[in-house]
């Protein structure tokens, strides 16, 4: 499955808030770079928590992150605008229009300019790139919460649309053929085995089929180790049944009958979005106590080890 994802141009991550959509986009970038694809992770969320952990701040412009063949930038909505804008109007009228209130109105009162110039800042860095900079492999896109998220990949879809023809809605026709073409567009829904964290996947699916966008691939975090099966529990019972002095066992069997539970809440979860997604599922287990970074390196070298361990225990 990562083999597959990895030849794609551009891999967006999305999911409930909290499920982890960064996590995931940063191991599937790390991972790549490891490979030694120039791979360039764009974050949406102004704490860049990515680069954070490496101690950056990047604004539009990619910063190399230190890890070989990794950069970061910043997918701000504002940015972008500011950015095509850049593009478009000569510099000295330009610094006149942002610092006019009127602009500050509007760009505040657009949240769909924003959402469609995000979306051309992705298909320009990936398709367009100056010949004079040296192009990407890939992208990974830490794209927004699931509401947020949705917006920003319809925009240039109803762009399209609304301008019927011209320039905004040739581009806009672009940039969406781009991001439906599944052989240079990865879409992946990050999941949790909580409820909440799989109905918003299932409902953002629906929804980017609506868009004729394809999922392709269901990432189910934080799943369990599955340190304890059912026969150590038996055996926990009998020891304690035989030793009054194995009083601390009584804990660690409730343990893991716990984690029993959770895996028995965790394969019915799986079967859930397995019966309504056909999209290849991969597993990303809990890690303890780690870092943005190690966590980010723990997953990846979970990704990379393969179908045995994708599979996991459930
Ligand atoms: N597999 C994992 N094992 C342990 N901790 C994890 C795992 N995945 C994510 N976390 C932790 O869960 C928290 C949320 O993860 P993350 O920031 O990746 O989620 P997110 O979906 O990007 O959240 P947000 O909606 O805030 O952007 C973080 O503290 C992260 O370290
Ligand atoms: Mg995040």
């Amino acid at each position: 499955l990562i083999d597959h994802l990895l030849r794609r141009r551009v891999i967006l991550t999305l999911g409930k808030g909290g499920v982890g959509r960064t996590s995931v986009a940063s191991a599937i970038s790390l991972l790549a770079a490891r490979r030694g694809l120039r791979t360039l992770l764009m974050e949406t969320d102004p704490r860049r928590p990515v680069a954070d952990s490496y101690g950056h701040r990047p604004g539009l412009e990619p910063v190399a992150l230190e890890q070989p063949h990794l950069w970061s930038l910043f997918l701000g909505g504002k940015e972008s605008l500011e950015d095509y804008l850049r593009m478009a109007v000569p510099g000295p009228l330009l610094r006149k229009v942002f610092a006019s209130s009127l602009y500050q109105r509007f760009v505040n009162a657009a949240p769909a300019l924003r959402e469609l110039t995000m979306m051309g800042k992705i298909y320009h860095e990936i398709e367009r790139r100056p010949k004079t900079k040296l192009p990407w492999d890939l992208i990974v896109v830490d794209a927004p919460a699931s509401g947020q998220a949705l917006g920003m990949l319809r925009m240039p879809f109803v762009a399209h649309r609304l301008f019927g023809s011209g320039l905004v809605a040739s581009e806009a026709a672009e940039v969406a053929g781009f991001f439906r073409n599944p052989t240079k567009c990865a879409i992946i829904l990050v999941a949790t085995s909580e409820l909440l964290a799989i109905s918003e996947a299932l409902e953002i699916h629906d929804e980017l089929q609506k868009l004729h966008l394809a999922t392709s691939a269901v990432f189910f975090n934080r799943m369990s180790n599955g340190m304890f099966d059912a026969s150590d529990i038996d055996r926990m019972i009998a020891a304690i049944s035989r030793s009054s002095r194995l009083k601390h066992l009584e804990q660690i069997a409730e343990i893991a009958r716990a984690d029993l539970r959770r895996r028995i809440k965790e394969r019915r979860a799986l079967a859930m979005v397995q019966r309504r997604i056909s999209a290849p599922l991969a597993i990303a287990h809990e890690q303890l106590d780690c870092s943005r970074r190690k966590l980010a390196a723990a997953l990846a070298t979970e990704f990379a080890a393969g179908p045995e361990s994708l599979g996991g225990d459930c």
